[in-house]
């Protein structure tokens, strides 16, 4: 008998793997965000042997299930707060199954034409969401760190070509340091790409007014004035992730065209507030920026990874990224071959389930979701506010809220304790989740709100169980 594949497997692998998954969608709005026997399940994967002969495709894909989701975090339902998370819009994860059934290859006409379609329609639809120019060009990444990857690359080679050199072909060899600008709230995303791209993580230079990171423009542009007409990079942030500020994109915009500055925009949640007029006007210059980042699987809800790269002159994503070899898809194919344009070569088509959420919901139901987030916001502060020894310590401008327990009467650093430890009890309970983070010097939870399936008895869950954990830290 043969180990191999068989295709007679198929059949009743989809069909486990259907019935089962259909089982935990529904359970998936209770189920705490992490398991309590957590280890155990993990512990059953330890230390396996790699199989001489195969146990066989459906006791393999049964045993990762029923194992397997013990050890997971269960971050695709309504009570993880943690980071920035959505999850997967039916549309979006019926488009993604069918993507792996598919299996194509969005690197070029050749390998996938309706990937190649699918990606070209569902990135103009999201310019025309967000109320970018039409004439950008853009791509479909992995996430916003490799969205501003594109984007900063694409950056630095005009940067180069300012001082007339084409650093993809030539390298850095001849030329200066690369100035980079930005404000206290710089994504880590965005410096792990400075380094990547070798301009250097510690090139940035941030220019903060305070210790929140808020972007102090005067100082900023006292820096400027010292390029003397050198070109840099400035890059803006269109959503910051402990209380979901913006800087002021407009303003930095005319600094960027005043000094001979390229502007990139990391809006990898924030960008959605140009989808309401209640937030729209945070967004505001992001149509002036050279290149701009997106998140998918934040606030699109489309499965993870996903996240697009919008750049205002493709040539330059051309000239990074080019593919070039005999056997290769035609460099000069007029039909966009986006395995040229950005750093992956072979690539999934993850356009799917773009096109799929954007068909399914449109605009107006994109719009009514942001709006059902901004409301849960508006409404956990004020939960926050009303419950004693609960401090609410910044506006509640977009999706986050950022609070720590203050019970009184302690010291500054007696209460970053007490929240580190609350912390870390939210972390072991695991019916929510939302981590910590350091805002003004202080320990504080910043639960962000960006689930399709987040409602307010999630919201009031979430403060219950803060309370609960909080009143048991002694
Ligand atoms: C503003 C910002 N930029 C970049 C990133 C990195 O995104 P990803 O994890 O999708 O690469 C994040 C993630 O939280 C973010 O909030």
């Amino acid at each position: 008998m043969s180990h191999y594949p068989k295709r007679d497997e198929l059949a009743r692998v989809l069909e486990s793997v259907y019935e089962r998954t259909k089982v935990y969608l529904e359970e998936l709005d209770e189920r705490p965000v992490l398991s309590p026997d957590l280890q155990e399940s993990l512990d059953h994967f330890e230390g396996q042997p790699l199989p001489e002969a195969g146990q066989g495709a459906l006791e393999a894909v049964q045993e990762l299930w029923d194992y397997g989701q013990g050890a997971i975090a269960h971050t695709s339902g309504p009570r993880c707060f943690h980071f920035v998370i959505g999850g997967s819009t039916p549309a979006s994860l019926g488009a993604d199954w069918f993507t792996s059934v598919m299996d194509q290859i969005a690197y070029a006409w050749i390998s996938s034409p309706l990937s190649v379609r699918l990606e070209v329609i569902s990135l103009n639809w999201l310019k025309e969401l967000f109320g970018l120019d039409a004439s950008m060009s853009g791509i479909t990444t992995t996430g916003a760190t490799m969205a501003n990857f594109v984007g900063l690359a694409s950056a630095r080679q005009w940067w180069a070509e300012q001082h007339k050199v084409d650093v993809a072909q030539e390298g850095f060899a001849n030329l200066p340091p690369t100035p980079v600008f930005s404000s206290g709230y710089v994504h880590a995303a965005a410096v792990k790409c400075l380094g990547m791209l070798g301009i250097g993580r510690q090139s940035v230079k941030r220019f903060a007014a305070d210790s929140t990171g808020r972007v102090d423009l005067g100082a900023l542009e006292q820096e400027l004035r010292k390029l003397d007409g050198q070109p840099g990079l400035l890059l803006a942030n269109a959503g910051e992730v402990n209380a979901g500020d913006f800087d002021p994109i407009e303003a930095m915009a005319d600094l960027a065209e005043k000094y001979n500055l390229w502007l990139h925009v990391d809006g990898a949640f924030g960008l959605f507030a140009a989808l309401s007029p209640r937030t729209a006007h945070l967004t505001k210059g992001i149509e002036r920026a050279h290149s701009i980042t997106v998140d998918g699987h934040k606030w699109l809800n489309v499965p993870y990874d996903s996240g697009f790269s919008f750049v205002r002159d493709g040539a330059l994503m051309g000239k990074t990224f080019a593919y070039e070899a005999d056997y290769l898809a035609d460099p000069h194919e007029v039909r966009v071959n986006f395995g040229a344009l950005g750093p992956e070569s072979s690539r999934r088509a993850r356009s799917f389930s773009t096109w799929a959420t954007l068909r399914a919901y449109g605009r107006q139901g994109y719009r009514e979701l942001i709006e059902h987030h901004l409301d849960l916001a508006v409404y956990l502060g004020k939960r926050v506010d009303e419950v004693a020894h609960l401090e609410r310590l910044a506006e509640v401008q977009l999706n986050i809220v950022c609070l720590r327990f203050n019970p009184g009467n302690m010291s500054e650093q007696e209460l970053n304790n007490l929240n580190e430890r609350l912390g870390e009890k939210l972390l072991e309970d695991g019916r929510v989740l939302c981590g910590t983070t350091k805002y003004k010097g202080m320990t504080a939870l910043r639960p962000a709100i960006s689930n399709w399936r987040t409602e307010e008895r999630d919201i009031d869950f979430f403060v219950d169980v803060v309370q609960e954990l909080a009143g048991s830290l002694g």
